[in-house]
């Protein structure tokens, strides 16, 4: 009863037009729960209501030498730890494993500022094997009356030491102490190390540039793109309805190593790539503007341009790049993950390579391990914030393929020309290829998951997908009575 032993992985439903990306659940969990101390430390938080299984859910997710971190940000009470790690990798038996705080239950103590309070998303330096995590501070951001003890901060953590390398508080200018939202972070390791960090905030979003070598912080703000569209502030997701002004949320960084008409260049200046939750768009800036801290001053408005890419079939909010300018992002309307490779049009290269109604229920985060795999981590986020997670079924899943692609982190030691066999089925797309015949569930499974006994109950019926879609087209009757006064991620999401 406590501990899932699943003997069988669903396959997905999965398009694919360049490989045939085959995704499987790899965990999967009813609700959050830790590995606690003792029993009575358990029971204790049971009854003082410091651990309510209802009010966890886990948002972010890196994949780091032989672990995932996840995170369970703190928007609602009840949440023991926001920041916590399972084992990664193919040890099948237990689906669905007990989360242990990282780096310590000490070190997720809520209400001391030192420690971490709410934490959205983290991002790992692969060759310093540091985490950056990015701790928005306020806490219950979902209720009425947020907690706003702590101040924003970014901790950076030494994995392999076992240290504290770095804690920085942002000014108020920067990250207001309870305006803003951090989002989403990426790494740039140019000039001993920026980060970019996506400022949700409903009254001043941004992305938020931060010098490792300077020790200090700066934000970039360009209103046109990186605020909500109020044209795409309503969606449903299954039966559920989305009314929300959602500003810049998950971010991309494109790679280092670019091709051009068949060189290879090495270029410094790369792309940020971004978009609001609201928005049909796909913007970038180049770092090269972001790391100007000129562009800041008086906390104003970049002047200049932005590329606008055109637009998605629905809202995105996770997306990553891999080393070779592969982007993956989420279509929440769709229940879709969709792929484009950004060396070609966007309106003519995306591509769906994953679609269910039931599996794909607000694909909130992507991450890559070093080996080509990536896990997709879906957490049902819509009924989440209407407090409609039913704990006796599954809310949350890790679902995984091998598609051939690395974080865009490795991008300093990719030796192009070394994998130029292995990897052409990803340079190029044309429109002489065809899409496969979707997979049947159960039996296309890719060999390194074992064992693979399919069960029936767990497999993405047709039956179940035309309930769904049946559903996602019932008459929008929510928009005559929605109310807009949405101010970010946190704080979000009105019903109707
Ligand atoms: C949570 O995990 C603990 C072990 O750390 C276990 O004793 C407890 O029964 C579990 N609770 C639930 C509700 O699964
Ligand atoms: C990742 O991919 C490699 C093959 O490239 C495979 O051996 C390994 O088992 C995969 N890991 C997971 C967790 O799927
Ligand atoms: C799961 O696998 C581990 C290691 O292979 C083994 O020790 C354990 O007994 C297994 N658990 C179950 C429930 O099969
Ligand atoms: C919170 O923001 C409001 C403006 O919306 C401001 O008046 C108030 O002083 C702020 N509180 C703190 C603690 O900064
Ligand atoms: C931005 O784009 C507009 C219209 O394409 C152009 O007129 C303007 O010169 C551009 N500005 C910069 C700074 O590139
Ligand atoms: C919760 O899920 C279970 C299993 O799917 C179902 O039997 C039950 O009716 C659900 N409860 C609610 C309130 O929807
Ligand atoms: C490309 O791959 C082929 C076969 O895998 C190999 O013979 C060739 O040397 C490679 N080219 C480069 C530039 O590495």
């Amino acid at each position: 009863m406590l501990l899932k032993n699943i003997s069988y992985f669903a396959c997905l439903i999965a398009i694919s037009h360049v490989t045939s990306a085959k995704f499987r659940v790899i965990r999967e969990w009813n609700y959050v729960n830790f590995t606690w101390p003792s029993i009575t430390s358990y029971s204790d938080a049971l009854q003082q209501q410091k651990y309510i299984p209802e009010n966890v859910i886990m948002a972010g997710l890196k994949d780091f030498e032989g672990f995932y971190y996840v995170t369970m940000p703190r928007m609602k009470s009840g949440v023991p730890a926001t920041l916590t790690r399972i084992s990664s990798g193919i040890s099948a038996n237990d689906t669905a494993p007990l989360f242990t705080p990282f780096p310590s239950w000490q070190m997720n103590e809520l209400g001391n500022c030192e420690a971490l309070q709410n934490v959205q998303n983290v991002e790992i330096d692969v060759f310093k094997g540091q985490i950056w995590i990015i701790d928005g501070g306020r806490t219950e951001t979902l209720g009425t009356d947020p907690d706003i003890k702590c101040k924003p901060k970014l901790v950076i953590y030494d994995l392999r030491k076992e240290e504290n390398v770095l804690s920085y508080t942002f000014p108020e200018n920067v990250a207001s102490f309870n305006g803003s939202f951090l989002y989403d972070i990426v790494l740039d390791n140019t000039d001993d190390g920026y980060a970019y960090i996506s400022d949700n905030s409903g009254r001043d979003p941004g992305i938020i540039v931060f010098s490792l070598k300077e020790r200090h912080s700066w934000k970039i703000r360009h209103s046109q793109s990186m605020r909500a569209d109020p044209k795409a502030s309503y969606f449903r997701v299954n039966d559920v309805t989305i009314t929300a002004s959602l500003n810049i949320a998950s971010l991309a960084l494109g790679p280092r190593i670019k091709s051009s008409e068949g060189n290879v260049i090495l270029d410094d200046d790369r792309e940020v790539f971004y978009a609001p939750l609201s928005s049909l768009h796909l913007y970038s800036i180049s770092t090269s503007v972001l790391r100007n801290q000129e562009v800041a001053f008086h906390d104003g408005e970049y002047q200049g341009n932005v590329t606008d890419y055109g637009t998605k079939s629905s809202q995105t909010v996770g997306m990553l790049m891999d080393n070779k300018g592969m982007l993956y992002y989420s279509l929440l309307a769709s229940n879709s993950i969709a792929r484009w490779d950004s060396s070609t049009p966007f309106q003519t290269g995306q591509k769906i390579i994953a679609k269910d109604d039931r599996y794909l229920e607000w694909v909130n985060a992507f991450a890559f391990d070093g080996q080509g795999n990536l896990t997709i981590l879906v957490n049902r986020l819509n009924r989440f914030i209407y407090d409609k997670f039913n704990l006796s079924e599954v809310n949350f899943r890790l679902i995984a393929s091998n598609v051939g692609g690395k974080s865009y982190l490795y991008d300093e030691r990719y030796n192009y020309h070394s994998e130029n066999g292995t990897q052409s089925t990803n340079s190029i797309t044309t429109s002489t290829e065809k899409p496969q015949n979707p997979l049947k569930p159960g039996t296309d499974q890719d060999p390194y998951l074992a064992p693979a006994v399919p069960d029936p109950t767990a497999e993405p019926s047709s039956e179940s997908t035309i309930t769904q879609s049946k559903s996602s087209s019932a008459p929008l009757s929510c928009l005559s009575i929605m109310v807009l006064f949405i101010v970010n991620l946190g704080v979000l999401f009105t019903n109707c």
